[in-house]
């Protein structure tokens, strides 16, 4: 069953009922203020960093669900509702919640009363927009008492959720008018402080929760509300709140518009207080929240901030634009999967409604890999961010786990030994010189182990990164493992019995022996890259050296990680194989597979063939291919938390969608265009719009897993937004299939697509030129370009496709293609 449609033209998914099978939410924001917001108006908002820095309260895990959001209640005669659905459930008359490209809106309508809600962040200002307009649709006059309601996070989002004996007495906040300044720690320690305001008068306010919705009732039941009148509370230690209280007449046929402003606002240190002569002790400064409200006062005001919202994404989206017959793909390709590449840019794995915001900060190897996605749209930020990755690499090239977005050092409590990390780094790099041409990257000055005494050129950090996996290998000559690869569930040092000790930390003993076949196809992936590199910054004997490195993996893991009909996934601290069928269960892994055939390995001598045939037989599904088969029965203390998963979830045996594009660009190497575009549909969410009911998860945006054929649940998707996925489906969907790819001599044209598309066109802006490219696939052929021009100028065809060279000179192409060799 279906809960919306897409509006392709408005870049908008359309939700049309409020009871979706999962909140279905959105992003606001794209800079430095973000808010995560349901098609109910649910969700929070955090500047920075969704741990330290959180303006507004959310209970994970409640019930209902979705607890917590911008709320507004209306009082209607007698009649009080929630215009979003929740928290009331309120029966509507109407219901829309339109998603679009950093904005929401929700519009609903009971009893001849209208509402509507555009939520978005502006660019450049650090708050959320709420526009509210309010229409009598009736035919008598009506007079509405609107409640506006927030809850105030108390900063600190883990502190807030566990530290009572302290939180319950910190609470205060300050009420100017129509404005409400929420400054619990501002006397001490911070210089910030949250705004929560309304640009028409108000007839009084609440900043209390107790006193607002009363002690035993949820955000369905607010005394005041019922009561409709404000009580002008001050909170005071507990649950400080901000709620507006506004009176609205409305004749038939009026309409009124106010402007709610959700804020961040800074003071220098030495500024943080009200000095005026006779300012009352312990009064805010105020002048940020006045300039920012000065800047939103006005109706025309926040729509021009929308409007330039949309030119953004616009301008931005024009990037890459896909025209095709198959309209799944090309709204995906085009808009939806660019879009969550911005969000995993941005989010890397902190903030979604399956992250807490407290759990994880930047990923060293999820943010190499949400660059690939990105890195055509803002390259300068893509620039910025592979310097604060670097920054966290140790001087022997192994890099932290992770880092604070707020402070961009390495987390110690996860700390490194995550073998694979490293390489991403070399990876990430490429893909932002093939788009850029900026060799100069590789100069920059980046600290290891944020300490500026050790900095050395970006170079010198890919270098120690391809050289800690060289000299960290095993009995077999394959790379350790350490703590885990890409499958932070392989722990194959870790050895944990204890519940609820971590399954990547714990007890690591690096034997020296648990080996990654998958960390080196990431090398060979990676590797020729990193000579290429080499080669052209004039380093030409590192680059033989890197080559023959490459190539006597290559023949490693011919010699040791081949299993007959695929590629084995590694060996375990005892030195058996994993990954095999010598094994029971976990006898074939989809990582190792799509990766080594996608570095090529085996295409030679028909193992890649052999490969992806096994990988269709035993690992595919209708929903997309699973991680392993036989998913694991009972734990394995030598495996890790893969087999700690019931069957058919997470990393085992569930549809890992992250890992899906690496088979499906392996196809592409093979030529197989079918079976390629086959792999990318199944796990593409518009494709199963009408499967939502047991999909559950939005249709707009990649999961991080589909459970398995092993699952209870098969089919059900989790983890919606933050997720790989995002980038390399694109890489797959962009560069292999649509085959439009960024090289360092210029922009390869190689599609490999179903014989039954018969062409698409693509526009991709390109260093400074503009190309629209149209492919023409009459022939029916799955790869291969017969003929290309470029302004009508004929270049040279291959079964590689044609080049493009880079242009630069900001004008716009025209490239014609015809497939078939
Ligand atoms: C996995 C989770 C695991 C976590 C540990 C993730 O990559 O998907 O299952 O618990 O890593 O950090
Ligand atoms: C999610 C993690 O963020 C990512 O780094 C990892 O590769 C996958 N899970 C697989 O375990």
């Amino acid at each position: 069953m279906q809960y919306g449609y897409f509006d392709d033209e408005a870049r908008e998914y359309v939700i049309t009922r409020p009871d979706t099978p999962y909140p279905w939410i959105n992003y606001l924001g794209c800079e430095n203020f973000y808010g995560l917001f349901s098609n109910t108006s649910g969700g929070y908002c955090f500047y920075q960093d969704a741990r330290m820095l959180r303006l507004t309260r959310y209970r994970y895990n409640n019930v209902p669900t979705d607890a917590g959001g911008r709320y507004f209640y209306l009082r209607d005669g007698g009649d009080v509702w929630t215009p979003s659905w929740m928290p009331m459930k309120s029966k509507l008359d109407r219901y829309e919640c339109r998603h679009g490209m950093g904005y929401s809106r929700i519009s609903s309508a009971r009893n001849g009363l209208a509402f509507t809600q555009t939520s978005f962040v502006p660019l450049g200002d650090n708050c959320e927009i709420h526009k509210i307009v309010l229409s009598n649709e009736s035919k008598a006059n009506k007079d509405i008492d609107v409640f506006s309601f927030i809850e105030f996070c108390l900063w600190n989002a883990f502190d807030d959720m566990t530290n009572f004996q302290r939180n319950y007495s910190i609470g205060e906040v300050e009420v100017e008018g129509s404005r409400i300044y929420h400054k619990t720690e501002y006397r001490e320690r911070r210089n910030h402080y949250a705004i929560w305001a309304v640009n028409v008068p108000v007839a009084g306010f609440d900043t209390d929760r107790e006193t607002f919705l009363g002690l035993y009732n949820g955000y369905d039941q607010p005394e005041t509300v019922f009561a409709g009148k404000a009580n002008n509370s001050i909170a005071s230690g507990w649950a400080p709140i901000g709620s507006h209280h506004i009176k609205v007449h409305l004749a038939p046929g009026e309409s009124k518009t106010m402007v709610f402003v959700l804020g961040y606002c800074e003071n220098p240190n030495d500024q943080k207080w009200e000095r005026a002569p006779n300012a009352a002790f312990g009064v805010i400064n105020k002048a940020p929240a006045n300039a920012l409200l000065e800047k939103y006062s006005s109706t025309e005001a926040a729509d021009k901030a929308l409007a330039a919202l949309n030119e953004y994404w616009t301008a931005l989206l024009g990037r890459f634009t896909v025209n095709a017959d198959d309209k799944c793909m090309a709204r995906m390709a085009g808009v939806w999967n660019q879009y969550q590449c911005m969000v995993t840019f941005n989010m890397s794995r902190s903030a979604s409604y399956f992250e807490s915001g407290i759990g994880r900060g930047m990923g060293f190897r999820d943010s190499n890999q949400d660059l690939l996605g990105f890195v055509h749209l803002v390259p300068e930020r893509a620039r910025a961010r592979i310097l604060d990755i670097a920054a966290t690499q140790f001087p022997d090239g192994s890099a932290y786990h992770q880092y604070q977005p707020l402070t961009k050092r390495g987390n110690n409590e996860v700390g490194s030994g995550f073998n694979d990390d490293p390489l991403w780094l070399i990876s990430g790099v490429a893909a932002y010189i093939k788009e850029t041409g900026d060799y100069g990257i590789l100069d920059e000055k980046v600290p290891f182990d944020n300490n500026d005494a050790l900095a050395d050129s970006l170079f010198v950090h890919l270098k120690r990164s391809f050289d800690y996996t060289l000299t960290h290998t095993g009995p077999h000559g394959l790379p350790l493992i350490g703590r885990a690869d890409w499958n932070d569930c392989l722990n194959l040092n870790c050895f944990s019995a204890v519940p609820g000790e971590s399954f990547q930390t714990t007890a690591n003993f690096e034997s020296g022996i648990a080996e990654s076949v998958f960390i080196a196809a990431l090398l060979v992936w990676a590797g020729p890259d990193y000579a290429e590199i080499c080669r052209r910054t004039g380093r030409p004997e590192e680059a033989v050296r890197a080559d023959k490195a490459v190539a006597a993996m290559t023949e490693t893991i011919k010699a040791h990680g081949w299993d007959g009909d695929w590629f084995i996934r590694a060996y375990d601290a005892h030195g058996k194989k994993v990954g095999s069928r010598e094994c029971e269960d976990g006898q074939i892994f989809i990582e190792s597979n799509g990766f080594a055939v996608m570095a090529g390995i085996g295409l030679d001598d028909g193992r890649a063939k052999k490969a992806l045939d096994s990988v269709k037989e035993r690992l595919d599904t209708k929903y997309g291919i699973v991680l392993l088969q036989p998913a694991y029965k009972e734990y394995h203390l030598e495996l890790g938390e893969v087999s700690s998963y019931p069957p058919g979830y997470k990393e085992n045996a569930g549809i890992f969608c992250h890992n899906n594009p690496w088979v499906t660009i392996a196809e592409t190497r093979l030529g197989r265009g079918t079976r390629a575009f086959e792999t990318y549909t199944k796990i593409c969410p518009p494709y199963r719009e009408d499967d939502s009911s047991l999909r559950r998860l939005e249709p707009y945006v990649y999961p991080q897993m589909i459970a398995g054929k092993d699952a209870k649940r098969f089919g059900e998707a989790k983890n919606s937004w933050l997720t790989g996925t995002a980038a390399w489906t694109f890489v797959s969907i962009s560069q292999y299939i649509l085959g439009i790819r960024p090289e360092y001599d210029g922009l390869r044209i190689d599609p490999c697509i179903p014989a039954a598309m018969k062409g698409f066109s693509v526009t991709r802006h390109f260093r400074n030129a503009v190309y629209r490219i149209t492919v023409d696939n009459t022939a029916g052929a799955e790869k291969g370009v017969k003929s290309a021009a470029l302004d009508g100028k004929p270049l040279a065809p291959s079964a590689n496709g044609a080049l493009l060279p880079a242009l630069g000179d900001g004008k716009v192409h025209e490239v014609t293609i015809v497939m078939g060799w």
